[in-house]
């Protein structure tokens, strides 16, 4: 006992890479906003810690959590067996997949297999990067944030981008990005977890309180906040 409360002392410094709606962004007055957040926030009132959010490239955060300098991050970050060699996963918390989108009169580009030799951007350090660098001939080029692939698209610099459905639609549907479209299938089914350093003490404290927030009905609420129709 004396151990938990040992682990849980301290706010939790929780790194996010936050241009990632409706996940994580920031807000007109740049506060952090999104079902990522919400999900942490509550999270922390469950377990009773104070949750300290710091903003990370995302291809920053799994060395903050192997350098011991964030005790969490979350970031719509897929669960995979590579990173899992590096970092602990909570349980899965949000089922998601990668969608390929497209410029909304483009009638050649179908599924995967029409990207060959295409012009693709992703964002940097992701599982959208991930699967890109694996088409034959593909001209693959990496941004910092999801928003900045897919404005790449949208000027026409780029023929697809391959990025996480419900972000790629979120970005469709809110305006934020203009005269694309997803097509095809959902590339992966994937699912999303709060990382933490290999072996954290704090690693069964986030489960119980995430296990919690499902029983009682907080992440249903979060979820309708942010993905309600
Ligand atoms: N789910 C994908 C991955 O884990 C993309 C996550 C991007 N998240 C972000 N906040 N930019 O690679």
């Amino acid at each position: 006992d004396g151990e938990i409360a040992a682990a849980t002392s301290g706010p939790w410094v929780v790194g996010t890479e936050p241009a990632f709606p409706p996940f994580e962004s920031q807000s007109d007055s740049g506060e952090l906003v999104g079902f990522d957040i919400d999900l942490l926030r509550a999270i922390g009132d469950q377990a009773g810690v104070e949750i300290e959010f710091e903003s990370l490239p995302f291809d920053g955060l799994i060395p903050a959590l192997q350098a011991g300098t964030i005790e969490a991050a979350v970031s719509g970050m897929t669960i995979t067996e590579e990173r899992a060699a590096t970092v602990d996963f909570s349980r899965p918390y949000f089922r998601a997949g990668l969608a390929i989108a497209i410029a909304e009169e483009d009638a050649e580009i179908t599924s995967i297999e029409t990207l060959e030799g295409k012009k693709i951007a992703v964002q940097i350090g992701t599982t959208g990067a991930e699967m890109a660098g694996g088409i034959k001939d593909a001209k693959v080029s990496t941004f910092d944030s999801a928003p900045l692939a897919l404005q790449e698209l949208a000027n026409g610099n780029a023929d697809a981008v391959i990025n996480d459905a419900p972000a790629t639609l979120d970005a469709i549907a809110t305006g934020n990005i203009g005269g694309i479209k997803v097509v095809g299938e959902l590339l992966t089914e994937e699912f999303y977890g709060i990382a933490m350093p290999k072996d954290s003490p704090n690693l069964e404290i986030l489960n119980t309180a995430l296990t919690e927030i499902i029983e009682n009905g907080t992440y249903d609420t979060i979820y309708e906040k942010w993905f309600g129709t």
